[in-house]
């Protein structure tokens, strides 16, 4: 088992990866000193793979277990979903000394996450994230949310997990276009802040991809570190974290124009890396070669490297990233890279130059 120790002082915890680490969630909790009650949170695909392991390895160290299950997909991030499961915390009697184990990708997470945040003015919350994406991205740092008809994540927590525990094995049965998307994450790490990490990926991302056991352990372990350095240095968004946003502004924009149809988030933000690489190319911050190495990595990752959508729909990102409630002054802020392994924070991108970027992506 590989652990990575997430250091923020009395809310510290710890990453325990392994291939069938899912049989040592009861461990996990009695390690805690957690409470008898727990609720394992859960959707209707992820349950019927998972849930039996993980509630019989936290019966056997004697907890008393239920499971809530949520319908698949982002619409269950919902006010709704999350009364019901206040409600289902309620019914089962869970106290302030109850666990709430959070069983599945990134939705599952942040709307479990979010009812545990609240729930009894908050009570403890495991992660058990069983997407690629949810392993390397949302199940550290403590950000929880639920969507409203306005937009996502616009009611939420800071809430950290007590743990995360992540078993790569249950990654064998995610559809390959999810694994994909969750690959552009682990590429987004190496190319912010770490050079030996992309290089790396360049090696051996092939055998990430069949999720060869040595390789997706190490590779889920190093985005961890990198991701618990930077949440841990600061914890509630203020500056450093925002490197963590490369390639999400374009890539949010794609998002909104497409409806969030059609594109999967983690393959917005691969062209919003790319629409960043051309615009770091046209500010003179670099050459195309560190777009190049990008673009070659992505493409091999099974990530869209030209934009699929109608020329209506990149028109539409202009105009959502003009209305960007973060933009000021009509300009947007944009990470870009300055080299593999290093990118800065620049506040005063015209959007035309970021969609021009994206023009220059859309296949032949
Ligand atoms: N809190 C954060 O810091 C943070 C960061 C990034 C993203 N997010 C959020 O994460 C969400 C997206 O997460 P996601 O991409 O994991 O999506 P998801 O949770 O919807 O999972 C994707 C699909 O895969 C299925 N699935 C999950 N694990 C599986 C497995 N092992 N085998 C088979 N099927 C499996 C799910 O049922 C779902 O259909 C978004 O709501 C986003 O806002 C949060
Ligand atoms: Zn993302």
């Amino acid at each position: 088992m590989t652990r990575v120790q997430v250091q923020l002082g009395e809310r510290s915890y710890s990453i325990d990866i392994g291939d069938g680490s899912l049989s040592s969630a009861g461990g996990v909790l009695t390690s805690l000193g957690a409470g008898h009650r727990c609720a394992v949170v859960t959707d209707a695909n992820v349950g019927p793979l998972y849930a039996g392991v993980v509630t019989g390895s936290l019966e056997g160290a004697g907890f008393a277990v239920e499971t809530v299950t949520v319908p698949a997909g982002e619409r269950s991030k919902s006010v709704e979903q999350l009364a019901r499961l206040w409600n289902a915390f309620v019914a089962l009697d869970l106290d302030r000394d109850s666990t709430v184990v959070a069983l599945g990708g990134g939705v599952v997470g942040d709307l479990a996450g979010f009812a545990a945040a609240t729930y009894m003015r908050g009570i403890r919350c495991v992660q058990i994230p069983t997407t690629m994406l949810a392993c390397v991205d949302s199940s550290v740092g403590g950000k929880t949310a639920i969507d409203l008809d306005a937009g996502k994540n616009l009611v939420g927590a800071f809430h950290q997990p007590a743990a995360v525990l992540i078993d790569p094995a249950t990654l064998r049965t995610l559809p390959k276009r999810q694994l994909a998307a969750g690959l552009a994450e682990v590429i987004k790490y190496g190319v912010i802040m770490d050079a030996p990490f992309f290089e790396r990926l360049e090696r051996d991302i092939e055998a990430l991809l069949a999720l060869k056991s040595d390789v997706t352990v190490e590779a889920i372990g190093r985005c961890c570190e990198l991701k618990a350095r930077v949440t841990s240095a600061d914890e509630r968004e203020s500056g450093l974290r925002a490197i963590l946003n490369y390639g999400h502004t374009v890539g949010h924009a794609l998002e909104a124009a497409s409806g969030y149809e059609g594109l999967l988030h983690g393959e917005a933000v691969a062209l919003g890396m790319l629409a960043a690489g051309r615009v770091a190319e046209a500010l003179g911050m670099t050459g195309p070669d560190v777009t190049s190495r990008q673009e070659a990595l992505l493409a091999r990752a099974g990530l869209p490297t030209s934009l699929p959508m109608p020329h209506r729909d990149a028109g539409g990102v202009l105009d959502v990233m003009r209305h960007d409630k973060k933009s000021r002054g009509g300009k947007i802020t944009m990470v870009l890279a300055v080299r593999i392994g290093e990118v800065k924070v620049v506040r005063d991108v015209k959007p035309e130059l970021a969609a021009k970027a994206l023009e220059t992506l859309r296949g032949g």
